[in-house]
């Protein structure tokens, strides 16, 4: 196959595998400042729109799609929050983001995130195949490492280009390049996973709620004004199936239920689906003339809404070593970028990972460890420095990650 006559060979910089949000920022960013990339899916562009994902962005996340030319949609269909609320024992605690740490987050889901970057690309002119299959990346251990794939209509193609980016996400088949012996996995697995819906109703809440209880976690989470996303914490190995629109409701209900009376506003679920997850990250994230961002190297469970965040810090750092290694720096500058993604990487990975302890509760939990987990929730939302520390977090870090 690495050697079979292919009907296109074609030469480019840099060759990016997964048109997710990392691969499209990736090319966007290097392609503002002239650098042409070739992005390939396995995936429609359908499928990558019509596939629900979470829907928070850093207050940088979100000004850099305007800054950079991605559009400016999410300045007029986006939403800007100011905090968000946890509940718990039956009562709402707001955590002001804004007057803690001077930040907010919006509300604008992935989806709208990858139409964007999608369409951006479309306008620049930059080249993005979608649903191609068997994709091949070889000689990555060389200065000319090459990408072969069939294109939708069956024709057989090559790029050969001086960087292969993969950005292929959670299944990467890029990141398996790395041989067993030289690479590192560090992965956790949850016994728990989420219940997701869109459901057509009125907003229940002006913001997020993060709830804990006793029978589980809940999120409210909002899209439009008419419909909702909403999750509850299930069995990993839970089916749709068994649940009706009124199990559904009763669950969250259940879930967020408290003294003020609170209420979420119903309506006919739209679509369900079981979303299991895990923490994991691969090192190195550089192997020759390969390197990883995104997903393809890190994953994040969902609780804070961090995956994306931290797939476009990546390309943001990715970005810049690129276009120095291109240049005068080689590939010796490409050394600079793991360290710098890998301080944020494990910074969320552990936000994540005690955001979601927090708030679940595991299945046998004992009486001790639920009793602590409130006295914990206490903690970080009855004083200043634990409300501080949520909203740092929560709403990113500065660039450099320091102090
Ligand atoms: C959403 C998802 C999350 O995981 C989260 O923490 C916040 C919001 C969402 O889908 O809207």
């Amino acid at each position: 196959m690495a050697d079979a006559p292919v009907d296109t060979a074609t030469s480019v910089p840099v060759a990016v595998v997964g048109a997710g949000p990392a691969g499209l920022m990736l090319a966007h960013r290097l392609g503002r400042v002239g650098v042409e990339t070739i992005v390939l899916d396995t995936r429609t562009r359908h499928e990558i729109e019509t596939t629900q994902r979470a829907g928070i962005l850093e207050a940088d996340v979100a000004r850099d799609l305007v800054e950079t030319g991605v559009s400016d949609r999410i300045l007029r269909e986006g939403h800007e929050h100011e905090g968000t609320e946890i509940r718990f024992g039956g009562r709402a605690h707001r955590i002001h983001f804004k007057a803690l740490v001077g930040e907010s987050v919006w509300l604008y889901p992935q989806t709208d995130v990858f139409i964007d970057l999608a369409d951006a690309r479309d306008r620049d002119g930059g080249t993005v195949h979608f649903g191609v299959e068997d994709t091949e990346v070889l000689d990555v251990t060389t200065a000319a490492p090459r990408v072969r794939y069939t294109a939708a209509d069956g024709s057989r193609h090559e790029i050969r280009a001086r960087y292969v980016v993969g950005a292929d996400g959670s299944r990467s088949m890029c990141r398996n390049l790395i041989p067993e012996d030289r690479r590192v996995r560090y992965g956790k697995e949850y016994p728990f996973a989420w219940f997701g819906i869109m459901a057509e109703a009125p907003r229940s809440a002006p913001e997020l709620v993060y709830a804990h209880s006793d029978h589980g976690f809940a999120l409210i989470s909002q899209r439009t004004e008419t419909v909702q996303r909403m999750y509850f914490q299930c069995d990993p190995d839970e089916s749709v199936d068994a649940w009706s629109d009124d199990r559904i409701w009763e669950t969250l209900q259940a879930r967020v239920a408290g003294e003020d009376g609170f209420r979420l506003a119903e309506g006919p679920v739209l679509e369900k689906a079981v979303l299991r997850f895990r923490s994991f990250v691969q090192e190195p994230m550089r192997w020759g003339s390969m390197v990883l961002a995104g997903d393809a190297a890190h994953t994040v469970p969902p609780t804070g809404a961090r995956g994306l965040n931290l797939a476009l810090h990546d390309v943001k750092v990715l970005a810049d070593v690129l276009l120095r290694a291109l240049g005068d720096g080689g590939e010796a500058a490409l050394d600079d970028y793991q360290p710098q993604a890998l301080q944020r990487i494990w910074r969320a990975q552990n936000f994540s990972h005690w955001l979601t302890e927090l708030l679940h509760t595991p299945p046998g939990a004992s009486p001790f460890d639920r009793r602590r987990r409130l006295g914990e929730l206490d903690n970080v939302v009855g004083t200043r420095a634990g409300r501080t520390y949520l909203s740092e977090q929560y709403t990113g870090w500065p660039v450099s990650a320091q102090g």
